[in-house]
């Protein structure tokens, strides 16, 4: 049986669609089960339906607290037979409550070669700060922002001319193939964790991933 992913999103969905590509391919080890959205807007929604999958808006303010909020979608989760959580633009920093519920079964996509640039606004801090390389990290999460063990990375080189809107473009392009990637190492049991250290077999380099 393919992996079931929960893919938790809060706007355009363009990793979710990756994932959902990926997918596709029956030959893929994982798939995607349900989307969830804090966001009835969010434009991920649509590619969700598009593709038969099912969908649930759950919205905050609908909810007691954060942690009713949360429990709320566990339950989804859950009832829906998901075994990996993918956070794909996800704006909401989710609680311990949740961290813990899915621990080593909960990744996430962020826009900065980890540790560097955790938080918001990562192309434009790695133009200010004059690195050559940026890129995307997938991580396990941890209770603590954008930390977590590391599962894939992809590089790009920054130009002189970059600008944050000329450099997301090119990481988002890494990130839509590193997402479904980590996903299948995940799914074919290829990663493995020693202490908060994730261990990945057989994937040496992978600058740009091709
Ligand atoms: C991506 O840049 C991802 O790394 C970050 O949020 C953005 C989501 O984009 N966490 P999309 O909704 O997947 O298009």
């Amino acid at each position: 049986m393919r992996l079931r992913l929960g893919v938790l999103i809060s706007g355009r969905g363009s990793n979710l669609q990756a994932l959902i590509d990926a997918a596709s391919d029956p030959t893929y080890p994982a798939e995607v089960a349900l989307v969830i959205s804090n966001k009835p807007d969010a434009a991920g929604l649509d590619r969700a339906r598009a593709a038969g999958i099912a969908t649930l808006v759950l919205r905050p303010k609908d909810f007691a607290d954060k942690a009713a909020h949360e429990t709320a979608m566990i339950a989804a989760l859950e009832t829906a037979g998901v075994g990996l959580v993918c956070l794909a633009g996800y704006m909401r920093l989710l609680s311990p409550v949740f961290v813990q519920a899915w621990h080593n079964r909960l990744i996430n996509i962020h826009p900065s070669l980890l540790p560097s640039f955790p938080g918001l606004d990562t192309h434009a801090r790695a133009i200010e700060a004059g690195v050559w390389f940026h890129g995307c990290t997938v991580h396990y999460v941890r209770v603590e922002m954008d930390t977590g063990p590391i599962i894939v990375q992809a590089a790009v080189a920054v130009a002189d001319d970059d600008t944050p809107d000329s450099l997301s473009a090119r990481v988002l392009e890494q990130e839509h193939k590193a997402y479904p990637l980590a996903v299948r190492l995940i799914a074919e049991g290829r990663v493995r964790l020693e202490g908060d250290r994730a261990v990945v077999k057989r994937v040496a380099m992978i600058v740009p991933i091709a």
